[in-house]
């Protein structure tokens, strides 16, 4: 590999190098353990009552907690230029963020210009984030245009700098026409890698822009307006179509709607193999946020695909995820500022595109999920963590409590609440789209790679102590036919009743 190593200095190396976690109850995807845990040099050693650790070990009480694996945020923009513009949390802030609420790794997005080097590009990320991250990351590379150069840098990638996933945009100046998505696709399949798709139908949000625009509709409503629910179902149906044609696995970033999610779940029952994310806004938040009169505020709620004026969707998503209609969750942390969101300020198109979440998309997903009763810890962790670490052939190393595991560990409390707020976030913006929301569920501790992170709710995070992970082809997940059945649609209530619903109104937009 010709990839950098980063040696971490010694002086950053955990100060405490052995560690006992004691009295808790361990929550995997799959199982509920009373056991202690040992941890040595990062890594977990042993499990289990009464162990025998060496003298001197730091012991943690998690008596009445649960001892979950670290959080990993699949989606995460940090330092990303989009719009013409920088997101504010960069990589030291964004993971410092994310580690203050219980995430211990995320993925993010390599933005390459056109005509730039997919490489090249990789290698700008990697000299931006390796000193900065304070946890372990990981990176996809976005395809922002099909070139003939494109097939040979996407298998140097995958195999010489630990990366086995693309982005490919149906939206945006940098959207990829139906045959080159074929393409992208053919060649993920080829290399073993994770095809990622950001469904919306590019061409039809140019037009209903311009008619919106001229008839007046500048702020932060026309968004929306612009990019309605089947806007979004379309191309979520067409990209798990095409894949299907070469039969690649599709990941669908950021779904966002009752109709994408419905798409997504028709999709599987016809064959496609494809894994559906949702975010932590889109779980907590809903469309009306966008009409606020306060600009800062609606245009703070702004993403795409749009949070969506349905009232139930953020209840009927977090219940796709509770059937597995839905797998993981991620923040699609991309922060703008009051100065840069008012870019758009009379033109709704000129709004940069994103939203804050990589620091509360734990305690928000175990409000609106565990807390509300829709789904149980163990699901918790599959749809925070362990997914992730199949999605990118990262398990066992992540997302479990094992013996060889990466000591990445938070010890929840779920009887303890915090209110979240942008005066007491950690992020770089000014701004929390979860402003007030009363969460239970508090990480106490956080361990990444062995090292006490959040050590009784206080941050001690360490720039540069994270690590690039290189992230292996052909996920087993998603690419061994055992798996298949995984994906298999749950055949339930919910979706007999959305159909009902669908086919009982007509989607007339305004
Ligand atoms: O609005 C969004 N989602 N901003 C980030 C870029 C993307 O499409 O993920
Ligand atoms: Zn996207
Ligand atoms: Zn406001
Ligand atoms: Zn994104």
């Amino acid at each position: 590999m010709s990839t950098p190593v980063k040696k971490v200095p010694i002086h950053l190396q955990s100060a405490q190098n052995r560690l006992l976690i004691k009295n808790g109850k361990i929550v995997n995807e799959d199982d509920v353990l009373e056991q202690d845990v040992y941890i040595e040099d990062g890594i977990i050693k042993q499990l289990g009552r009464n162990l025998i650790i060496p003298g001197g070990t730091r012991v943690i009480d998690a008596r009445g907690k649960l001892v979950i694996p670290g959080g990993i945020d699949p989606h995460t923009h940090f330092e990303f230029e989009f719009m013409g513009i920088t997101s504010v949390d960069d990589f030291y802030q964004g993971t410092k963020a994310a580690i203050a609420g219980g995430t211990t790794m995320i993925i993010d997005f390599v933005s390459p210009k056109k005509g730039e080097s997919l490489v090249d590009a990789y290698y700008t990320y990697r000299e931006k984030a390796d000193n900065k991250v304070c946890c372990d990351y990981g990176l996809h590379v976005i395809i922002p245009q099909w070139h003939d150069r494109v097939p040979q840098e996407m298998a140097a990638l995958c195999s010489e700098h630990g990366v086995n996933s693309f982005k490919m945009f149906m939206a945006y100046s940098f959207m990829l026409t139906d045959s080159e998505l074929y393409l992208a696709f053919e060649n993920c399949k080829r290399l073993g890698a994770v095809a990622m798709v950001h469904a919306e139908n590019g061409a039809i949000i140019n037009k209903n822009t311009e008619r919106l625009l001229a008839k007046g509709i500048t702020g932060p409503e026309g968004h929306e307006l612009s990019r309605s629910e089947e806007v979004e179902a379309e191309a979520v149906n067409r990209a798990c179509m095409i894949a299907n044609q070469v039969a690649c696995p599709l990941y669908v970033v950021h779904v966002m709607s009752k109709s994408a999610g419905l798409a997504l779940v028709q999709a599987r029952e016809r064959g496609c193999r494809v894994v559906g994310e949702t975010l932590a806004a889109a779980l907590a938040c809903d469309g009306s946020q966008c009409k606020h009169p306060c600009f800062q505020h609606s245009a703070g709620h702004l993403l795409s695909p749009p949070l969506r004026s349905d009232p139930t969707t953020p209840q009927t998503l977090m219940t796709f995820l509770a059937q597995n209609d839905l797998q993981l969750t991620g923040s699609d942390n991309c922060t703008f500022n009051k100065t840069q969101k008012e870019l758009g300020l009379s033109d709704f198109s000129k709004i940069p595109n994103g939203v804050n979440g990589v620091e509360d998309r734990m305690s928000v997903i175990w409000e609106k999920g565990v807390h509300a009763g829709i789904i149980d810890p163990c699901r918790f962790v599959a749809i925070t963590s362990t997914i992730a670490a199949k999605v990118f052939n990262l398990y066992p190393r992540k997302g479990c409590i094992g013996i060889g595991s990466d000591a990445d560990i938070v010890i929840w409390n779920p009887n303890q609440t915090r209110t979240i707020s942008a005066k007491t976030h950690h992020h770089a913006v000014d701004f929390n789209i979860f402003e007030g929301m009363e969460c239970h569920g508090v990480p106490e501790y956080v361990i990444v790679n062995g090292r006490v992170c959040v050590d009784e709710e206080q941050l001690k995070a360490v720039e540069g102590f994270g690590n690039f992970v290189e992230t292996p082809v052909f996920p087993p997940f998603i690419y061994d036919i055992e798996n298949a059945g995984k994906l298999k649609p749950s055949n339930n209530g919910i979706l007999n009743d959305l159909i009902a619903e669908k086919l009982a109104k007509a989607e007339i937009e305004p």
